[in-house]
């Protein structure tokens, strides 16, 4: 089990807040920790290292706005602050422009958590009871509506399921349910 640094929330949280002074790009982060600590739960792994990768995924993003840049510019930082091999080669492998192939399972869910909770955030804005009694139907009617969340890639969102072998039925009913009781703090209706 990795320990130090990697599983340390409160570490991660410091670092994501000293490089994110975005409310938006925070509570991003914050929904992908959510859903990633879901998914170790319901898999057996390590909520607090999963939760961790998710939370820090995105963190050099304000100063490293380019897909040449993120998160390649970043590593190196994440490697001074302690953050282990294995942790920085999952925050690279989440973007598929950085040739670091997504092969752990902790890997896989980071990608499939990354884009959906974006497309699921931008759902539950919409709604006025926000997330509360969305369904899998209506999210996928949105993900043919080209203009809705446009910037969100349709694609991505389908492989992520794919890759962590779930149908993009179960896979949008999950990570809706594991974001659903912190709805407030990612600024969603509450109904
Ligand atoms: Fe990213
Ligand atoms: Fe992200």
């Amino acid at each position: 089990m990795p320990d130090g640094i990697d599983r340390d929330r409160e570490a991660a949280w410091a670092l994501l807040c000293e490089w994110v002074n975005a409310d938006a790009l925070r509570r991003h982060c914050r929904a992908v920790e959510v859903a990633m600590r879901a998914y170790a739960g319901e898999l057996g792994e390590d909520e607090d290292l999963w939760g961790c990768v998710g939370l820090l995924h995105d963190f050099d993003w304000e100063r490293h706005p380019t897909l040449g840049q993120h998160p390649t510019d970043g590593e190196p930082f994440l490697a001074e602050a302690g953050y282990s091999d294995a942790f920085r080669r999952a925050v690279l492998s989440h973007a598929d422009h950085s040739g670091v192939p997504r092969e752990s399972s902790l890997e896989h869910h980071l990608f499939a958590c990354d884009e959906l909770s974006g497309f699921l955030h931008a759902c539950g804005l919409v709604r006025p009871t926000g997330l509360d009694g969305i369904t899998p139907k209506s999210v996928k009617k949105k993900l043919k509506d080209k203009r809705f969340a446009a910037n969100v890639n349709r694609d991505d969102v389908r492989n992520g399921a794919e890759e962590i072998g779930r149908s993009l039925d179960d896979h949008i009913a999950f990570v809706a349910a594991a974001l659903l009781p912190v709805s407030e703090e990612l600024g969603l209706p509450t109904g």
